[in-house]
């Protein structure tokens, strides 16, 4: 099931809105023939191996999944037929279809046509490779995700400002890759004045990548300086997408969209961009996921409103121990630990010094926001 993980992963950022999936044929101990999701394909994955193999699976040999056949898709029957075919007699599968109602249903069609079938092998693995897609066929909404890159006390920069770079290369390398994932990034219009990131993947060997860029900007500051930032400038401006309110002046509106940059003005009542409305238009634009790359404002107000599913945390083994510093997560009252957001399927990985923890969002049943944090900016 390694194998056919890795040959999953193949597909990384290219088969959106369906999942990424691998599959590993085995004969006498041999891997034979593989195949996987290397884009959004209407053939199922099953019929594309055998054709790859040019010939009858051998009596023992035996199919590793990672997902189970025809999974989240209405190709159910095109899969299990390529399977029961083939006089394939033994299937090991992951993960099962994430949406409720049709999970087991192809596990279960191999097995009543006589094929032995094995489930949940290597389980966590197998969902947790798909969990922007699986958000979106489970919710037919993007999953929204934060990183942050903090120090020990959770500090992303120093009282003077000073925030470049927390953590090492690895670490860094390694957010390349998710970014390579989520088919879009958002940044406050605070992190694009201070910081003006790109927000591309760079990964070695492959060419630079750019997904959809968010910049969330409610009254289009980020418009108002003499020289744009290079999101608005670049070769790949327009990919940029500037969300703002009603309430920003239609001349910085003709300002950006002269550059070639896109905008979004959505209804607001407090000048705020609305997440609830910007994630239904994403997903009317097929946007199945949005990886929020800061700043602190921006991941706080996705953490007060509920809006934020799932988090990655970087931390390096450094520690400012000053009050000053900034953090990165603020404006909550937790007054006990029972009212405290917790991560769940967590996922801990550790590059050079600096470790990963990630999981879903769990948000108590009480959360209250202290509203005097942000009211001055
Ligand atoms: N270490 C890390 O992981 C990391 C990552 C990214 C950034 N950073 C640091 O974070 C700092 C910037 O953070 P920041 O808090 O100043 O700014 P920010 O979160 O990047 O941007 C906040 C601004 O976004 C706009 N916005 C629009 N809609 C919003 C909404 N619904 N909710 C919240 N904000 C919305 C607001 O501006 P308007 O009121 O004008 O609309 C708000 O002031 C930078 O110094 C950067 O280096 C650190």
């Amino acid at each position: 099931m390694k194998a056919a993980l890795e040959e999953a992963r193949k597909g990384w950022g290219r088969t959106h809105p369906q999942p990424m999936i691998g599959a590993v044929l085995v004969e006498n101990k041999e891997i034979v023939a593989t195949a996987c999701m290397e884009q959004p394909s209407s053939t199922a994955l099953e019929i594309r191996l055998f054709e790859g193999l040019g010939r009858k699976p051998k009596s023992d040999a035996a199919l590793f999944l990672t997902l189970e056949p025809g999974a989240s898709s209405n190709r159910l029957d095109a899969g299990v037929r390529a399977i029961v075919e083939s006089g394939i007699k033994y299937v090991l599968i992951g993960a099962s279809d994430p949406v409720a109602e049709n999970a087991n249903k192809g596990a279960d069609a191999l097995k009543e046509a006589g094929v032995k079938v094995e489930r949940r092998i290597l389980i966590e693995e197998c969902e947790d490779l798909n969990l922007v897609s699986n958000f979106w066929l489970q919710n037919r909404v993007p999953i929204f995700a934060a990183k942050s890159a903090t120090t020990l006390d959770g500090k992303i920069a120093c009282r003077t400002g000073e925030s470049k770079w927390i953590t090492g290369e690895q670490a860094r390398q390694n957010v390349m890759k998710w970014r390579r994932l989520f088919p879009s990034i958002a940044v406050g219009a605070g992190t694009l004045v201070d910081d003006d990131p790109r927000l591309t993947a760079r990964i070695e060997g492959e060419p630079e990548w750019c997904g959809v860029r968010f910049v969330f900007d409610g009254l289009l500051r980020t418009a108002m300086e003499r020289y744009l930032p290079s999101m608005y400038t670049d070769d790949f401006r327009d990919n940029t997408i500037v969300v703002t309110t009603d309430a920003a002046g239609t001349g910085y509106i003709r300002r950006l969209e002269t550059e070639g940059v896109n905008v979004w003005v959505l209804p607001v009542e407090n000048m705020k961009v609305p997440f609830p409305v910007f994630r239904k238009k994403c997903a009317d634009v097929g946007i199945t996921g949005v990886y929020f790359e800061g700043g602190s404002r921006l991941v706080s107000e996705l953490l007060h409103t509920r809006e934020l599913n799932y988090h990655f945390n970087y931390r390096a083994p450094i520690l400012m121990g000053d009050d000053k510093a900034k953090s990165v997560y603020r404006g909550l009252r937790t007054e006990k630990l029972s009212q405290a957001i917790r991560l769940e399927k967590v996922r801990q990985e550790i590059f050079g010094d600096d470790q990963l923890m990630r999981g879903f969002v769990s948000y108590p049943a009480r959360l209250d926001v202290d509203e005097t944090v942000f009211s001055n900016g």
